[in-house]
């Protein structure tokens, strides 16, 4: 069943029922300023950090679900409606959501009124606009009466939650004319407050939620609209809210605007003040001023979806199949976008409380967002080596706004510094910025002068520094799978699996950090002779060439790949266990990195992967799930069989399989993985699937589960940027190298022909890529503006770069 449709025109997926089977929401805002808002305007608003400069409040796990947002109640007689559906659920006439790049348009229709709200936050603005048009289709004259409402948060969303007792007695509001001011906290020691304004004149306004609501009432019946006016409440602690009260009368076909602006402004300390005392809003005048009327507000929006236009512009696809072209030309890379700005802070599945940015986490979403903005990439980078320590290992998060290490998970997960390899080396493949490894950038626990290529050596060396009895990375807390902890036996609920460890952590092993090891070794060594520093290419060689033998020699388990050794030195993913024989993430890495492939066990394990992971769905993490909690292995045992860790279908995982089918020359079955998990060819199924059909989840339930096909943690996941990569370069292959773009495709044979457009270096390089003996791989031929080229390689002209000249390339499979 589905929900609504994909406008791939306008670049927008429109929802027709309101009922979705869980909210399906988007992101507002590519800079500093980000809102979540779902299909029936729920959600909320921070600056930079969703914990620390959180905007408006939001109740997680609410009953019913998703009753906080923005919203526009219409009193029309008796009739009280919302042009989202929700709060009051008042059955509309006409119901849509437009969910696009960057903004959400909700339309809805009551008894011949119309109203139309587009959210979206405008280029190089700390704010959201909500453009209201409504419009009378009747044949008489309205009256309306249009009440708005957002609930202010006390800017640390955590201390918003937990520390009532004083924040009760903390809120304080201005009402100037139109605007009302939050500013809680700002006698003190903040420096920042927000303002809900609105371009008209206002008949009235409430900044206090009971006396809006009623202290008994929900958002679904506020006491204020049932009466028909506002009270003019200022709150004195409480709960301060904003809320205007517009009176409109509308002739028959007659049609207005209202446009309402949610900002964030920060005063320097010395004009904090006017001479009243009362705030300073300068800053917040002017910003009202930028989208005062309609044409402003257009012009933005016009700007925005420009911005959008030209950046996805930079790859796109033409291959006859609606679902692929959307996938690569649209969404992935929208949301690669997003998961590069949030990494997994906020979304309707993480609080933005809990985590900020991941060193794992966002390394891995560089590689597919950078050829987007490279220079945002680049600064990221920089942000993350800051965290790390000099010995190579590192903080496993960072708080956006601070840029520090969070203490409170500290680092440990041996995986993490290789990653930083990993992102560095995709971005100097992107542009050739080799100024990058020159950067100084000091180490967390050094002041000392360092630079990028230190911080790159550093992470190589701590997997080589922290090794076990049979030579293979030692796992640390945890690798690339989180709940992984085979240091942990935890017997108290109450401890953490990710930063509890009860064992010297000298025994357990991870397979997958040595593959990693491999296959980002293999980048890094490349790397270093293309720097001309041999010497130290040579001994990398000689480290990754043992590293390899250990995987063969005790990493395989005669048909695939063993995960990992627990701290018994016991084997975790083998035959031998009696749960959790095979898991997904070595059988991926390992054959991505040509671990053993001539002696034929790169093919083993891609078999073994089919035989016992693959589903209808999507391939499961592992097999047979743990029926039992399992105090060797921690919270991958913890989990139900079927869900997340414990044999759910794990999708950021999925790609590596993908990659490695590649790797074999498997173009069908890569193709036939990639299409299981791309949610677009999943839009039919939306009722058993739940999560947005247009973006990745992180998980949909495996085999075993109860409710098998179901996905979770939609959004916030590395599933988009590996299947970018995965598509993009490993199957349609056009794959960014430092002097040129390799062309490397590993497709499905039924596909004979696609042109994909790409920029590169200031360039445009226009692909048709033609596969005239159907086969999966193998480049016979490329001719490049007329002229036939040497091997697969488009070597980048330096006299040209910048020059932004168009290549036209013809390459011929066979
Ligand atoms: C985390 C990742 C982790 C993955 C697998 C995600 O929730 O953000 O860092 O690799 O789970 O456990």
């Amino acid at each position: 069943m589905k929900y609504g449709y994909f406008n791939d025109n306008e670049k927008e997926y429109v929802i027709t029922n309101p009922k979705t089977p869980y909210p399906w929401i988007n992101y507002l805002g590519t800079q500093d300023y980000l809102s979540l808002v779902s299909n029936t305007a729920g959600g909320y608003s921070f600056y930079k950090d969703a914990r620390l400069r959180r905007l408006t409040r939001y109740r997680y796990n609410n009953t019913p679900i998703d009753n906080e947002g923005r919203y526009y109640y219409i009193k029309d007689g008796d009739t009280i409606w919302n042009p989202g559906w929700k709060p009051t659920k008042t059955k509309l006439d006409n119901y849509e959501c437009r969910h696009g790049l960057g903004y959400t348009k909700i339309i809805g229709e009551k008894n011949n009124i119309s109203s139309e709200v587009t959210f979206f936050v405008p280029r190089d603005f700390n704010g959201e606009v909500h453009k209201m048009v409504i419009k009378n289709n009747s044949d008489s004259v309205k009256n309306l009466k249009i009440f708005s409402y957002i609930e202010f948060c006390f800017w640390n969303a955590s201390d918003d939650m937990l520390n009532f007792q004083r924040n009760l007695s903390t809120g304080e509001v201005e009402v100037d004319n139109s605007v009302i001011y939050h500013k809680t906290e700002y006698r003190e020691r903040r420096n920042h407050y927000s303002f809900f304004s609105v371009n008209k004149n206002i008949a009235g306004f409430d900044t206090d939620k009971h006396a809006f609501l009623g202290l008994y009432n929900d958002v679904d019946s506020p006491d204020v609209v049932n009466d028909g006016k506002a009270t003019n409440s200022k709150a004195n602690g409480w709960s301060p809210i904003a809320s205007h009260y517009i009176e409109l009368e509308l002739k028959p076909n007659e049609e207005t605007d209202l446009i309402f602006i949610l900002g964030y402004v920060e005063n320097d300390q010395k004009n904090k003040f006017n001479k009243d005392g009362s705030i300073n809003k300068d800053k917040a005048k002017k910003m009202c001023e930028k989208f005062d009327t309609l044409e402003k507000t257009n012009s933005a929006l016009n700007e925005l979806k420009n911005f959008w236009e030209n950046l996805l512009s930079k790859f796109n696809i033409s291959s006859g199949d609606e679902n692929l072209d959307r996938m690569v030309n649209i969404w992935n890379q929208y949301q690669c976008m997003i998961t590069f700005n949030l990494s997994r802070s906020a979304s309707y599945f993480e609080s933005g409380i809990g985590r900020g940015m991941g060193f794992r986490d966002s390394n891995q979403d560089i590689i597919g967002f950078v050829h987007q903005i490279p220079e945002n990439a680049r600064e990221r980078l920089i942000d993350i080596a800051k965290t790390q320590f000099k010995d190579g290992g590192c903080y496993h998060q960072y708080q956006p706004l601070t840029k520090k290490g969070n203490s409170d998970i500290g680092g440990d997960f041996n995986d993490d510094p290789l990653w930083l390899i990993f992102a560095t080396i995709a971005y100097l493949k992107e542009t050739k910025d080799f100024t990058l490894l020159e950067e100084i950038i000091p180490f967390d626990d050094s002041d000392n002068n360092h630079k990028m290529l230190d911080h790159l050596k550093a992470s190589f060396y701590h997997v080589l520094n922290n090794r076990g009895p049979h030579g293979l990375p030692l796992i640390g807390r945890a690798d690339w799978n989180d709940c992984l902890n085979l240091n942990c036996y935890s017997e108290n609920p109450d401890e953490s699996f990710q930063t509890t460890t009860n064992s010297e952590g000298k025994t357990a092993e991870s397979v997958l950090i040595a593959a990693m090891f491999v296959y980002i070794g293999k980048d890094y060594k490349e790397l270093l002779d293309y720097l001309d520093l041999n010497d130290q290419a040579k001994e990398i060689q000689k480290h990754i060439e043992n590293m390899e033998k250990a995987i063969v020699k005790d990493g395989f388990d005669g048909d695939w790949f063993l995960r990992a050794y627990d701290s018994n030195g016991d084997k975790v993913g083998s035959k031998e266990n009696d749960e959790g024989k095979i898991y997904i993430e070595t059988q991926g890495f390992c054959v991505m990195a040509n671990i053993g492939k001539e002696l034929g066990l790169a093919s083993k394990a891609l078999k073994s992967v089919k035989k016992y992971l693959d589903t209808e769905y999507g391939i499961v993490l592992l097999n047979p799930p743990y029926s039992k909690y399992r105090l060797n292995l921690g919270e991958v045992s913890s989990y139900p069989p079927g869900y997340k860790e414990n044999a759910g279908i794990f999708c950021h995982n999925n790609p590596w399989v993908i990659m490695a089918e590649t790797n074999e020359g498997m173009g069908d079955e890569a193709f036939e993985h990639y299409k299981k998990i791309a949610p677009s060819y999943s839009e039919d199924i939306s009722d058993i699937h739940k999560t947005e059909p247009y973006v990745y989840s992180q998980m949909i339930a495996g085999k075993d589960a109860k409710t098998h096909g179901e996905a979770k943690n939609s959004w916030l996941t590395g599933t988009a940027s590996w299947n970018f990569v995965a598509i993009t370069q490993s199957i349609l292959g056009i794959k960014p190298y430092y002097d040129g773009l390799i062309i490397d495709p590993c497709i499905p044979k039924n596909i004979s022909k696609y042109t994909v457009n790409r920029m590169f270096r200031g360039s445009k390089y226009v692909i048709e890529i033609h596969n005239p003996k159907n086969v999966c791989s193998g480049v016979k031929k490329i001719n490049v503006n007329g002229k036939n080229i040497d091997g697969n390689k488009i070597v980048i002209d330096q006299n040209t770069k910048n020059t932004k000249k168009v290549y036209n390339v013809k390459v011929e499979l066979g």
